[in-house]
């Protein structure tokens, strides 16, 4: 028996009958429905658009977990439901991004739940928490107390959002182009998002990473003494002594201090650090030194995502190709997880950022950051840009890639764009200027 109780709508029958498919593969077991008063009382519910928003909204009061899939939807509405924590999936839907969306449920079969669900209609289903029988709605504790049970699945699918546990790497062949920059600020911009509640950056340049240097900060802590003393027996308190406090939701490994010492890291340690490392911390964000070596390596191998900067630059760009090239080939990595950003972007450089998008038409472009002083100046200053300055070109790319981890930001200069099969994503509409420089 399913230990899982959900609900799938949609209309269209042969996408119904896919998904359904696809879950039953996974040992899931999930009822169908193609019209709104043939759905299931469930604890989760996958809902077409044409389902209505304010059924959704209303459904969503009774604490259940709703993810709505959509071919398209418009952004006032994509931003009501993510006022109420939705998740928006694009058709065809894949049941690996729900799963992976709704990581808690997954993760923890609430048993039994399928002999609560019974056939009721809409009606009934969309009945307000307050006059919903206690019976119909689903005990998590099994004390039957309704009140704590929907505080504690709204919980839940609180935690869907910010927990979506992910590992970043910021990557480039060519040095200079702004990866630590890049990564430092993406940190300390994700650390302020109240949706996490906590980043830890690694400083995996083993012999010349400048995270501390940058930071104007001298730490005991390091990455050769954290592989020697970190297994994944070690208590957080341990794990703790062996990193910087930026903050109360923020953290940093940094590089080891000398280049030879850094040499002590092996690939291997490096990936089951990054293991122990998910345990505690919602984005990790690997600062990767310009070249491929084994703990470059591993961090590729094990990120979610990985932001690929270039400049316009010509040798930088023939590099990008040829990591490209490898990438795919050599080590056997999933393309789809490289995104591009171009940084340093110079005005009379004689290659423009349509001519690097056109070049790397199967990477996704995240955005350009223009060449500016002000970058430099933080560094100097030892300030985190982005979080100085708000309006930025780089702190509003910075938004941009956030987005790419379903991390979101209320703001209208944003459009909206479904990825196929995946959550929403959230792209910033350019300005004039920046299409001057394509
Ligand atoms: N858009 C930008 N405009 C101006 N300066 C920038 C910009 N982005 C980064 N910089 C500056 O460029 C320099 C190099 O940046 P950074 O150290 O981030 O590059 P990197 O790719 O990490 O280099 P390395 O490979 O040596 O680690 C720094 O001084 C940084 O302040
Ligand atoms: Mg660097």
């Amino acid at each position: 028996m399913s230990n899982y109780s959900i609900s799938v709508f949609d209309p269209d029958e042969s996408r119904l009958n896919t998904l359904a498919y696809e879950f039953e593969m996974k040992g899931i077991k999930v009822t169908t429905a193609r019209r709104i008063e043939q759905i299931d009382k469930s604890e989760m519910y996958i809902l077409d658009i044409s389902f209505g928003l304010e059924n959704v909204e209303r459904l969503s009061k009774t604490g259940s977990l709703i993810a709505v899939t959509a071919d398209e939807i418009k952004l006032e509405d994509w931003q009501k439901l993510l006022k109420s924590e939705i998740p928006v999936f694009k058709h065809p839907v894949s049941v690996n991004s729900i799963i992976e969306g709704f990581k808690d449920y997954f993760n923890k079969p609430i048993e039994d739940i399928a002999e609560n669900t019974q056939r009721d209609p809409l009606a009934h289903l969309l009945e307000d928490k307050e006059t919903l029988p206690s019976k119909n709605i689903v005990d998590m504790n099994g004390n039957g107390n309704p009140k704590e049970e929907i505080s504690v699945t709204k919980t839940r699918q609180r935690k869907l959002q910010s927990f979506k546990q992910v590992i970043v790497s910021v990557y480039s062949p060519k040095g200079g182009v702004g990866k630590t920059t890049l990564s430092m600020n993406f940190a300390a911009m994700c650390a302020e998002h109240p949706m996490v509640e906590s980043v830890c950056l690694i400083d995996a340049d083993r012999q010349y990473g400048n995270v501390m240097h940058t930071l104007g900060i001298k730490s005991k802590a390091n990455l050769a003494d954290f592989c020697r003393n970190i297994n994944s027996l070690s208590s957080w308190e341990e794990i703790k002594q062996n990193l910087y406090r930026q903050s109360d939701k923020f953290y940093i490994l940094p590089n080891p201090p000398s280049p030879i010492e850094s040499l002590d890291v092996r690939g291997s340690e490096f990936a089951s650090n990054l293991s122990v490392l998910k345990e505690y911390f919602d984005v990790i964000i690997v600062d990767m030194a310009p070249q491929l070596d084994e703990v470059s390596n591993a961090a590729l191998k094990h990120s979610d995502i990985i932001f690929l900067v270039t400049t316009t630059d010509s040798p930088t760009n023939q590099s990008v190709k040829s990591f490209i090239k490898d990438y795919e080939k050599i080590l056997k990595l999933d393309s789809s997880k490289l995104h591009l950003v171009v940084n340093r972007v110079l005005k009379k450089a004689g290659i423009t950022v349509k001519d690097i998008r056109g070049a790397f038409p199967n990477v996704e472009f995240v955005g350009a950051i223009k060449e500016d002083g002000m970058i430099q100046n933080s560094a100097n200053k030892r300030i985190f840009h982005t979080l100085k300055f708000g309006n930025s070109e780089m702190t509003q790319i910075i938004e941009t890639m956030m987005g790419f981890i379903n991390l979101y930001s209320d703001d209208n200069r944003r459009g909206v764009q479904l990825s196929k099969g995946g959550l929403l994503r959230m792209f910033r509409k350019r300005t004039r200027e920046e299409i001057a420089y394509d």
